[in-house]
């Protein structure tokens, strides 16, 4: 019967078909014996989940599509010649804004439960064919002219109307955005960078320094390779260049202005960290987005330079350890449902924010799930189920729902092939989804694993009295008896909030928190869940940015807040607070000493929450200076850091030194000169000196005065001295 009704939903239109889908939850939840009757549909707006809040993603579902490749809503816009071929799956398509408009509005997206767009870059990119491998610009990786959009896309009105269209739908919208570099250098158009129709400079006649120009490319066997060579032939640009710094400060300011509400920042891996801060603290002291970073990363156990990024950079990743692992055990088999719940457990100490990393089954750089999984479908499904009630922000991969195929790029790029509402997965993702909003422990959650073996994965995420219990069994023959299952949800009988779609049937807990046996049927997942109508105390699921300047607006998410405003503290400063609800506060982070910081708030009934740990407050306004130093040769295994006056430098403390820096980039500096770009307080007078430690922590300092550097007020620089 629910299925009939659920197919019925494309003859409504998008407006009955959210009140139809609001009906069907809770008939189904009478008719399954749900006890909790609070699940609340997308058409409810509370304050935190809804599309003004820019600096959290807990409540959201992503959806990433690759315009070119989603829908043609405008075939004016449609490149012409041998750029465009819809039987080449590395020319242009014709997909467009208008495209994604028009699958907004015949309910296709609002259907599918999603509540955030990410797009290919919106920026102008080579208009000709790469002479170096014959591909168009399609993707929209080989960025020209960050301040005009690709035209193939649409225009700039375009643009706004998708980010109105999308808003007034409950839909945010991410782009995609390059810093790392433009078009392949010498072929085509030479790599050239355009400022709003002016050419800055060609790769190959670059008189200003803006681009890196390292004679290979990259090899990728260290960090500072990836950095300062081309990736793949990419002109790779020099954004220690105040040309460049500025350029790409004011190119996000655009489209920050044109509505957007999050970034995904391509190939973090591959631009110096120092940079990136400065230029993400100018983007939060703007407004404080929802970003995060692609950290190609291959495995599913720690990387310490991967962690560290995720925990220090002040944006969120790509959880590629998740993804690895998702993959692994119900896609290639070649893991197991243990690896799954090991970078579970692992992650949650790894990542210092472990909710507001990006998770994911495939993407435009990894074989479709559908393909993975030698065509199993219910592969495809399950792994929704992980990923939708997991730990994390899921991301969607436009096409996989309706079980599109293809190994790797281009073949995981292709048209969707059919936009059907009634497919298995697409009613997987539609039920879930919006879960995400009602129930906090999907959004704030912490996970326990609860039975598991390497063909079932059980495990519940909890915040204050919610509760969600997710069980998935990959095993296309084998049933397991589920003995000896523990939860935190009440006492009582509970429905599979997917309504029996994968098999699930309902579950019984008993005073003691024991469930019932049950029997997990072979490919069966079920989702059972518990909202709570009251919290039992105030409590901070996310703090969003983690990091930023006082002064700066600070997003705070959780629950039981009450509903009058109350106060809140970072360490034992109290902050001015801009806004007030029971789930979302604004507060400005004050002027407090640069830092680590509790947040912690106190409700007008004077409750405390536990505190969120580790806001970082930076010294003020950021630029990126390069620090060099030349000479300082060391013994093998030593590595040469830099410390110094302020904060972002360690304040003379050897165990906060920057580094170890690089010496291995010919055109910057080379053993026994050291390098590092950093981010610090701009307009500022900074004393440093260079350190050395070697292997066991031993530390060398340099001998004489304090080096001193005067920070420009904007731009960059660059410092040499000689170790003394
Ligand atoms: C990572 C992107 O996801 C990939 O598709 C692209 O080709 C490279 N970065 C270079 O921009
Ligand atoms: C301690 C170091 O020994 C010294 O070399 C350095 O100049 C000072 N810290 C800075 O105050
Ligand atoms: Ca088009
Ligand atoms: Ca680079």
């Amino acid at each position: 019967m629910n299925r009939e009704l659920y197919n019925s939903k494309r003859r409504f239109t998008r407006k009955a078909a959210a009140l139809m889908a609001a009906l069907l939850f809770a008939v189904a939840a009478v008719l399954y014996g749900t006890f909790n009757y609070s699940i609340v549909s997308s058409a409810t707006s509370v304050q935190d989940t809804d599309v003004t809040n820019k600096a959290s993603f807990s409540t959201d579902v992503i959806y990433q599509i690759v315009t070119d490749r989603f829908y043609d809503g405008d075939a004016s816009n449609n490149p012409t010649g041998a750029v465009f071929d819809t039987g080449d799956l590395t020319k242009y398509h014709g997909g467009d804004w208008q495209g994604i408009i028009d699958k907004i509005e015949d309910g296709y997206l609002t259907g599918l439960g999603v509540t955030a767009l990410w797009i290919s870059s919106p920026v102008q990119n080579i208009t000709v064919i790469d002479g170096s491998n014959d591909n168009a610009s399609y993707h929209g990786y080989w960025g020209k002219d960050y301040f005009k959009t690709n035209a193939a896309f649409g225009s700039l009105s375009d643009f706004t109307e998708l980010v109105s269209v999308a808003h007034a739908n409950g839909i945010k919208i991410v782009i995609d955005f390059v810093p790392n570099h433009t078009s392949t250098g010498v072929y085509s158009e030479d790599g050239a960078l355009y400022r709003n129709g002016s050419l800055i400079s060609t790769y190959s006649n670059d008189t200003q320094g803006i681009f890196n120009h390292e004679k290979e490319w990259s090899d990728f066997s260290t960090i500072e390779n990836g950095i300062y060579h081309s990736i793949y032939g990419l002109s790779d640009l020099n954004q220690q260049n105040s040309t460049v710094d500025s350029y790409m400060k004011d190119a996000i300011n655009l489209w920050l202005d044109l509505g957007i509400d999050g970034i995904r920042v391509d190939a973090v891996k591959h631009m110096s960290f120092g940079w990136q801060k400065n230029w993400l603290s100018s983007i939060y002291s703007k407004s404080g987005i929802f970003t995060f970073g692609e950290w190609y990363y291959g495995g599913t156990t720690n990387d310490k330079d991967f962690s560290n990024f995720a925990n220090n950079s002040g944006m969120s990743l790509l959880d590629f350890r998740f993804a690895n692992a998702l993959r692994n055990a119900l896609g290639s088999k070649t893991g197991s449902m243990l690896d799954i719940s090991k970078v579970v457990t692992d992650t949650s100490t790894d990542y210092k924010e472990v909710n507001d990393q990006v998770t994911f089954m495939d993407s435009h750089d990894m074989s479709r799930f559908m393909t993975l999984s030698g065509s199993n479908a219910r592969a495809v499904e399950n792994a929704y189920v992980l990923l939708l009630t997991s730990r994390g922000v899921p991301n969607i991969y436009y096409g996989t729902e309706q079980y599109l195929t293809g190994a790797e790029d281009p073949y995981n790029r292709g048209d969707m092939t059919s936009f059907n509402t009634s497919s298995t997965a697409y009613q997987v993702i539609s039920r879930i989804a919006p879960l995400r909003k009602s129930n906090p422990a999907l959004a704030y959650g912490s996970t326990q694993e609860r039975w598991t073996n390497s063909d079932v994965f059980i495990y519940e995420r909890q915040f204050g009295n919610s509760v969600v219990l997710t069980a998935v069994n990959r095993s296309s023959t084998t049933g397991y008896d589920i003995t000896g299952l523990y939860t935190n949800l009440p006492a009582g009988t509970y429905g599979d909030v997917m309504q029996g779609l994968l098999g699930g049937n309902s579950i019984t807990v008993a005073g003691n928190k024991s469930v019932e046996t049950f029997n997990l049927a072979p490919g069966e997942s079920a989702v059972w869940q518990y909202t709570s109508t009251s919290a039992a105390a105030p409590a901070i699921g996310n703090v969003d940015p983690n990091m930023g300047k006082a002064g700066n607006v600070v997003t705070i998410t959780g629950e039981g807040f009450g509903a009058l405003a109350g106060s809140v503290k970072f360490g034992t400063a109290a902050a001015v607070v801009n806004s007030w609800s029971d789930t979302i506060i604004k507060v400005t982070v004050p002027n407090v000493t640069a830092g680590n910081y509790n947040i912690s708030v106190t409700t007008s009934a004077g409750l405390l929450s536990t505190p969120y740990d580790g806001f970082e407050v930076l010294t003020g306004d950021q630029v990126s200076v390069r620090f060099k130093v030349n000479n300082a040769a060391t013994s093998w295994g030593t590595g040469v850091y830099l410390v110094g006056s302020c904060y972002e430098l360690g304040n003379w403390d050897p165990s906060k030194a920057v580094g170890p820096i690089y010496n291995a980039t010919t055109t910057i500096g080379v053993y026994p000169t050291w390098f590092m770009d950093v981010n610090v307080p701009a307009g500022k007078t900074i004393e440093y000196k260079f350190i050395k430690k070697d292997s066991s922590g031993n530390v060398t300092w340099e001998s004489g005065s304090n080096h001193s550097v005067t920070t420009p007020a904007s731009g960059t620089a660059t410092v040499t001295v000689n170790w003394q």
